[in-house]
């Protein structure tokens, strides 16, 4: 059984990471979303909270494990003894990073490989950070997240607002 993670912030976890997890399907068989649990870094949902959201997405769904991991990328792939990562790249500005990223892991873990999936066009323009941006200001946001983390972020945008 081919096996893969796909590691990220997921603050909150976008149609974006939606259409990249569909696709890795079509080429590994069971796929372990990765929520990175930073503790000096703020997010507007916990750790908790986004794995709790995407489980919800995927409910029924076998082949897909939601779990946070802590640390180094590397080192939770060597625990689960999985050495392919997925990542999914928007535009060339995603490149450096990403490229970055790859060239740390693969010296953290020997073997460790990572997928790049190009995000389909009606994807690509979708971003965590602006979909935060948008929501806590109000804006209507249902066409970029699912609907359990769209109920969400209305959800957090009442109570912040005091509607
Ligand atoms: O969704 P993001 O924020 O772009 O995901 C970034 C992520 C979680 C993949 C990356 O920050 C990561 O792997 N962090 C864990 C710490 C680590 O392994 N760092 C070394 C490689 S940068």
């Amino acid at each position: 059984m081919r096996k893969a993670i796909y590691p990220g912030s997921f603050d909150p976890f976008t149609n974006g990471h939606l259409d990249i997890v569909r696709r890795a399907l079509r080429v590994v068989d069971h796929l372990t979303i990765a929520v990175l649990r930073n503790t000096s870094k703020r997010y507007l949902l916990s750790p908790e909270e986004r794995v709790e959201l995407i489980r919800e997405v995927f409910q029924h769904e076998e082949n897909i494990e939601v779990m946070t991991f802590e640390g180094l990328l590397a080192e939770f792939c060597r625990q689960r003894d999985t050495k392919l990562v997925i990542r999914g790249l928007r535009a060339v500005s995603d490149f450096d990073y990403e490229h970055a990223i790859f060239l740390m892991n693969s010296k953290l873990l020997e073997g460790l490989e990572t997928i790049f999936l190009m995000s389909s066009s009606e994807h690509s323009f979708i971003s965590s950070s602006i979909v935060k941006e948008v929501s806590s200001l109000g804006g209507v946001v249902d066409d970029q997240v699912p609907p359990p983390v769209a109920r969400k972020l209305r959800q957090l945008h009442k109570e912040r607002s005091g509607a």
